[in-house]
């Protein structure tokens, strides 16, 4: 499963799964539990905010943000430079607000001085909305520069760092993220199943302030019932998925172990060998610059004559390696490897990195799977 998420899983995590459940709801022990968890968190987000494990999986954290944030009516910069920059403007429409985007080419990163020239233009602006890691594209942006910028112009920044976190540096709190959302399933190599999301002072009193004035018009979504509930009285507002929070706990206490930094360092050498191989394949990778990649993700243009399916269904049955496809606008025409968390490790990566070139062979593509191997194991 070379995919960028999910990932695969340790065995300790799976074997976590399994643990006896405890109620959730009325056992002490989950709750002291719970609070272990969110510090363990807090340490791979690098945050002293509030810590909120959401039932659901990355995208309830994004909207969630959007209904409990955004007022009718409500001007907000969203940042898009792909996919899921782009859903967030939906989701602003959606919960009544007015997205001011801030586009980008899927193929390129956001350009700092473009987000101040638009706040300096648009005025009655408190929130922005970016992505980190735009996974469909494989490529990274610079949330240090965003976060210092909406910092100085006061601005709530809601950042989706679903496939960065636990795999490249991200600093939520040194960088002003004021929410911050992450999945389980990417980096941190848990099951699906869980939003990881970190909310700020100024978040949270943005959010007060707004339910003042129109009430959120969502329970579920609502991150104020967390405030209410958890925050100030200790009691959950819905029934956790206990066990995919003990596989949750055991994954994060693995890159715990193995520290931080390291597990950055791990990112960093498969992604930039993934990347040296397939260029040696022949083939081209999908940012415009390789200084755009992601470490945990690496977009790749399909050459002339491959049909996406064909090949992800080949390389699937005949080499048992699962690649992913992509949506919207690169479906059909970019394939990604993911090798982020439990799959950023050399042997995953020459496995895969074989695969797809003998696959690519397979169907007519003339590429060498010995120049591949031999530049992957090179660079690891
Ligand atoms: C950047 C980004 N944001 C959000 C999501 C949504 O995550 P989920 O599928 O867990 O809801 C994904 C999933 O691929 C993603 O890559």
């Amino acid at each position: 499963m070379f995919t960028p998420g999910p990932t695969e899983v340790h065995p300790r995590v799976l074997q976590a799964m399994a643990r006896p459940l405890q109620n959730p709801d009325l056992d002490p022990d989950f709750y002291s539990f719970y609070d272990s968890l969110c510090e363990k968190i807090k340490k791979i987000m690098k945050t002293d905010n509030d810590v909120i494990l959401h039932s659901g999986e990355a995208i309830i954290g994004l909207e969630a943000a959007v209904a409990s944030l955004v007022s009718p009516d409500e001007k907000v910069l969203t940042i898009a430079s792909g996919i899921y920059g782009e859903g967030f403007a939906n989701f602003v429409q959606m919960y009544g607000g007015k997205p001011v985007i801030v586009k980008f080419p899927y193929d390129e990163i956001v350009k700092p001085e473009e987000v101040e020239r638009a706040l300096e233009k648009e005025k009655n602006i408190e929130v922005a909305t970016m992505v980190h890691c735009e996974t469909p594209s494989g490529t990274l942006n610079p949330l240090k520069e965003i976060g210092k910028i909406c910092n100085e112009y006061g601005i709530i920044l809601v950042t989706d760092a679903v496939s960065s976190v636990a795999g490249v540096p991200v600093e939520t709190d040194k960088w002003h993220v004021d929410i911050n959302i992450v999945g389980s399933q990417k980096c941190i190599s848990a099951p699906p199943g869980i939003g990881i999301i970190s909310v700020s002072k100024k978040a949270w009193e943005k959010m007060e302030r707004r339910d003042q004035k129109s009430r959120i018009k969502s329970f579920y979504l609502n991150l104020l019932s967390w405030k209410r509930d958890w925050f100030q009285n200790r009691i959950f507002p819905y029934t956790h998925a206990a066990s995919l929070l003990y596989a949750l706990d055991e994954a994060c206490q693995i890159i715990l172990e193995e520290k931080i930094e390291k597990v950055y360092e791990r990112h960093q050498k498969v992604a930039n060998s993934v990347r040296q191989a397939v260029k040696a394949m022949g083939l081209e990778l999908y940012p415009k610059e390789e200084d755009y990649c992601s470490d945990t993700v690496t977009a790749i243009k399909i050459p002339k004559g491959i049909e996406d399916e064909k090949l992800r269904n080949h390389i699937l049955q005949k080499y048992g390696v699962m690649i992913a496809g992509n949506w919207g606008d690169l479906r059909g025409k970019v394939i990604r490897l993911g090798h982020m968390g439990y799959n950023a490790y050399p042997h995953k990566a020459i496995h895969a990195i074989f695969a797809l070139s003998e696959s690519l062979k397979d169907l007519g593509f003339k590429t060498s799977t010995e120049d591949a191997v031999k530049t992957i194991k090179e660079h690891l």
